[in-house]
């Protein structure tokens, strides 16, 4: 019989989303006469826009005539999109990124998760707590999180970095030094933001302690204040900082499936024996060996993200979705909820009334109201007692949602 990973033998329950769906179906199954609000998972639901989808559509059709149709393409991206993302996305900010520290991918999710394969696993990873589970889950497999204490919540070999009230939801500098720090701004799930002097006290934090910080940027299209869309534009961060950018919340690829990664060159590790390596050498040996690449057509619809009608385009949708974020923050502040996040973010973050648990204020709005949000617990310990609501649904749907929750309170 075939030895386990036994790390998956660790993880508590099943993946907080796969939890909630999981809930919410059995729930809808036993009062299907309920109309069931979602403001759970992050999962956008505007359509493409119209540039997107010519994109995709002539990109389909050069898939059906052979002179111009692909097979395999670079497993790193193609040169059209990588160069449009440092064109736009780093050159026009002042930002020296060179293609070849680009890699293209299939989402955020999978990069945030896959790093760890470059990584020794004898590494100690800080996370912020609350923290997106990927980063927790996914160091657990590889066995760099320990144990799990099921009584407090916590991996007793991952260091947590408490996001408050107190702090503003930015992290405190860890007292015991990690040798790989998370970080995510605008943050999933509290939608706090970070400035440029904060980001900078992490830069220096990694660069005096030879740490890598993991800076997962999913949600800078959302930024609309003077905040760092990038960790490269702190000085020194291409020496300390591999970068997670995605087309899902900014463009709607939640489905469609489009992300990139940065591994600066300057970025090195060290191996068992003390050489310094590479890590984007060896995060392009993981991907080469690994991954394939995203479809053409995906990478076509991807660059028109970048065109001046894809642009505005994508602007009106992020515009879309921060206006109902602003309606769920104002709709709860006018009940007396504590509300946070919400701004230059997605996602808001309030504290659950009446001290009811993360999980008790779920199944109270699932249960008589039908609206389902996600549960701060679910983020880790500090997220007990608070609650995450998304601006990515409809703007009805957000609406009615508000009213739900104001009559029910
Ligand atoms: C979330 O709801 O936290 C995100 O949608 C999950 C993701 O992007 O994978």
């Amino acid at each position: 019989m075939a030895g386990l990973n036994d790390n998956y033998l660790k993880l508590p329950g099943s993946y907080l989303f796969s939890d909630i769906a999981k809930k919410v179906k059995e729930y809808s199954s036993n009062n299907p006469d309920k109309s069931i609000i979602k403001l759970g998972i992050g999962d956008v639901t505007r359509p493409l826009t119209p540039t997107i989808i010519k994109a995709l559509h002539d990109a389909v059709d050069e898939m059906a005539v052979a002179s111009s149709f692909k097979g395999y393409g670079p497993e790193q991206g193609y040169d059209f999109l990588r160069n449009a993302i440092v064109e736009n996305d780093y050159i026009k900010r002042g930002i020296n990124i060179s293609i070849d520290e680009v890699f293209v991918s299939d989402g955020s999710k999978s990069d945030t998760g896959n790093i760890g394969d470059i990584f020794g696993n004898d590494n100690v990873v800080a996370i912020c707590d609350p923290v997106y589970p990927v980063y927790a889950d996914t160091n657990a497999m590889a066995g760099r999180a320990g144990n799990f204490i099921s009584d407090q919540g916590k991996w007793d070999r991952l260091i947590y970095m408490p996001c408050t009230v107190a702090n503003n939801f930015v992290p405190q500098l860890p007292e015991k030094r990690p040798d790989l720090i998370y970080l995510c701004f605008p943050n999933n799930p509290t939608g706090a933001t970070i400035t440029r002097v904060e980001l900078k006290k992490w830069v220096d934090y990694a660069r005096e302690n030879d740490s890598i910080i993991l800076y997962d940027a999913a949600y800078e299209a959302y930024i609309k204040d003077d905040l760092p869309h990038s960790i490269y534009e702190i000085e020194g961060a291409d020496e300390c900082a591999i970068e997670f950018r995605s087309f899902s919340k900014n463009a709607g690829f939640t489905g469609t499936r489009c992300a990139f990664t940065v591994v600066p060159h300057k970025l090195m590790g060290r191996s068992t024996d003390g050489t310094r390596c590479s890590l984007n050498k060896l995060w392009n040996r993981r991907q080469t060996t690994k991954f394939n690449g995203v479809p053409y057509i995906i990478q076509k619809a991807a660059e028109a993200v970048y065109t001046a009608e894809g642009h505005k385009e994508i602007i009106q949708l992020v515009d879309y979705y921060l206006d109902n974020a602003k309606m769920i923050r104002q709709g709860l502040q006018k009940i007396g909820f504590q509300v946070y996040g919400g701004e230059n973010a997605p996602y808001v973050w309030m504290k659950t009334p009446n001290n009811l648990t993360s999980w008790q204020f779920f199944d109270l709005l699932l249960n008589k109201i039908s609206v389902v949000g996600t549960p701060g617990s679910g983020f880790g310990p500090s997220g007990e007692g608070y609650f995450r609501l998304t601006g990515f649904g409809s703007k009805e749907n957000t609406i009615q949602a508000i009213e739900r929750i104001q009559g029910a309170f």
